[in-house]
């Protein structure tokens, strides 16, 4: 598992950016991904070869026939996010592997973007934007781009976990009120105000805006599909900071398009980059390119909380990032 110089040996098979690589230069023999863009998965192989511990992100795909050509020699991988819906668990586990994420040092910085969606979705952000940009913008109108308020609207977020509790803690400065859904109820310590609502669709029908901070893929996949819209209220505001197949595409598109959803503002899409083409016309739709954690800070704590499993792991211990 060392080298000649006795660290351990890593690949980091995704492109980070120069902070975040810094603490695996520090403390590893450490190769990285120099093509900048993702790997094929026959580059993934060919760069892991002698290497103990890899490290991979969201858009490098471990599936079941991936996870198999694998070498034995692979002893943990790091997946530089918090999502691991682009990792078959099981058939990780089946191998043996030491599976590492990045839980809570990105919670705050998510949040953030959540607020940002929120606010760019209700006060019609994009338009506005374009309108300063364009050059056509005649002055102040007491008529022009009335948005909606978000202090005094209701506030559901469905998945109460670390970031959709630093979500709830921002919008409570914001004066919203909040509910909740979750698979079961939080310690009411842990709830931050907010009001559980136990069935999924309770949640839809008090939701002025919705924050979707559930994990993605799996049983999660759709939570939000015609019928969760159609319960929201009329000229509700939908808004995702975790994965993007929780929504169901075409019926949210739909009912942008007629107004019966007012806006969405959403940070990640089903088949990124590849998204569903209304998301980049349709003036009602805040988007960002999926950058939830992209602060230099949080990308650089996101590496040193992987560093620092790898070392507790590698003494025999059981860091709190420890996925598998
Ligand atoms: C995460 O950490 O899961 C981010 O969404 C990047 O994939």
């Amino acid at each position: 598992m060392g080298s000649v110089t006795g660290r351990p040996c890593v690949f980091v098979a995704c492109v980070l950016p120069p902070a975040a690589a810094e603490p695996f230069r520090d403390r590893y023999d450490a190769v990285f991904n120099a093509t900048g863009r993702v790997l094929t998965g026959d580059e993934l192989v060919a760069g892991i070869l002698g290497a103990a511990i890899l490290v991979v992100t969201a858009t490098d795909r471990l599936d079941a026939a991936m996870i198999a050509r694998l070498p034995a020699s692979l002893r943990i991988i790091c997946t530089y996010s918090v999502g691991t819906d682009h990792i078959d668990l099981a058939a990780l586990a089946a191998r043996g592997f030491t599976l590492l994420s990045t839980p809570d040092v990105l919670s705050e910085s998510c949040a953030d973007i959540a607020l940002l969606l929120m606010l760019g979705a209700a006060r019609r952000a994009v338009e506005g934007l374009a309108l300063v940009r364009s050059g056509t913008w005649g002055g102040w109108m007491p008529s022009q781009l009335l948005g909606s308020d978000v202090h005094g609207r209701r506030l559901g977020i469905l998945g109460m976990g670390r970031i959709g509790r630093a979500v709830a803690r921002r919008a409570r400065g914001f004066g919203m009120a909040l509910h909740y859904h979750n698979r079961s109820r939080l310690d009411p310590a842990l709830e931050e105000g907010a009001q559980y609502q136990p069935v999924l669709q309770d949640l839809a029908i008090v939701s002025d805006i919705l924050c979707v901070a559930c994990p993605g893929g799996g049983a999660n996949r759709h939570l939000v599909d015609a019928a969760f819209l159609d319960q929201m209220p009329a000229g509700a505001i939908v808004t995702n900071i975790s994965r993007g197949d929780v929504i169901d595409d075409t019926a949210l598109v739909e009912r942008l398009q007629d107004g019966r959803i007012a806006a969405a503002g959403l940070d990640v899409f089903a088949g990124e980059p590849a998204i569903h083409p209304a998301y980049r016309t349709l003036p009602n739709v805040f988007g960002l390119p999926h950058c939830g954690s992209a602060t230099v800070e949080t990308r650089r704590e996101m590496s040193r909380l992987l560093c620092d499993g790898i070392d507790i792991v590698l003494a025999g211990g059981r860091p709190a990032n420890l996925v598998l």
